[in-house]
């Protein structure tokens, strides 16, 4: 699967990509990330990319043209692509839509605002959807598009060593929370690990496990 991001700060993903298992799923090429830097897409003098706002506003906004020359020449062809813009809209991420992009499509493409915003003609162009990460304000969309990127990645086949990782993770088989979880020692703060989990009896693991997920009414 193949991620680019379109940014201003690509510094800001060097150790997003650099660290941990997204480093490994990017050597053993289960997935890619390209950062682009959104300033080589402008024909702008001093490679402007933000300009005022019309009607008049605090704050700069992300030029429509150098975002949509970045898309265009992005996109791969004869592969399924969805543009993602991130936004603090209503149309919130989760890890059903995690699920759905890492089966449907080949290559994301997420497109980070900055400062007030993005000029509208870019969701009216080049955009299939516009995604939030939280009801708050970032003051870009690039958290947010690690965050799309890093969970989306997780669904891919091959990201980890063994397949079942997933298989009773939080949101993953239904809407529950995943059970509480122990490592040693034994007893911490006088809390003791609860005594099914070190009896060894396999059957009553399973059970405990099945009986302490949580039910996620959200
Ligand atoms: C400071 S915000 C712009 C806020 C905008 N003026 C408003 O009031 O809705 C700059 C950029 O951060 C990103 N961003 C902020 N909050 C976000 C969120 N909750 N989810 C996803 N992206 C977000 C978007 O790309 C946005 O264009």
């Amino acid at each position: 699967m193949q991620f680019d991001i379109i940014t201003i700060f690509p510094e800001l993903f060097d150790t997003f990509k650099t660290t941990s298992v997204i480093k490994h799923a990017i050597n053993k090429q289960v997935i890619t990330i390209n950062i682009h830097n959104l300033r080589d897409y402008t024909d702008e003098k001093h490679n402007k990319v933000d300009d005022t706002s019309y009607g008049g506003g605090v704050g700069m906004i992300l030029m429509a043209q150098p975002i949509i020359n970045a898309v265009k020449s992005i996109q791969l062809p004869n592969k399924k692509c969805h543009v993602i813009l991130l936004s603090p809209s209503t149309n919130f991420f989760n890890q059903e839509k995690a699920k759905k992009f890492e089966q449907n499509f080949d290559q994301i493409i997420l497109i980070c605002g900055r400062y007030e915003g993005v000029d509208e003609r870019v969701k009216q162009t080049v955009v299939d959807e516009t995604i939030s990460i939280g009801e708050y304000v970032l003051t870009g969309g690039e958290l947010a598009s690690m965050v799309i990127v890093d969970t989306t990645s997780r669904m891919v086949k091959g990201f980890f060593e063994k397949d079942n990782v997933l298989e009773n993770e939080s949101y993953i088989n239904g809407k529950y929370i995943e059970y509480p979880q122990y490592t040693k020692p034994e007893i911490v703060e006088e809390i003791s690990v609860p005594k099914v989990l070190i009896s060894g009896n396999h059957q009553e693991i399973l059970k405990w496990k099945e009986t302490n997920k949580i039910k996620y009414t959200n």
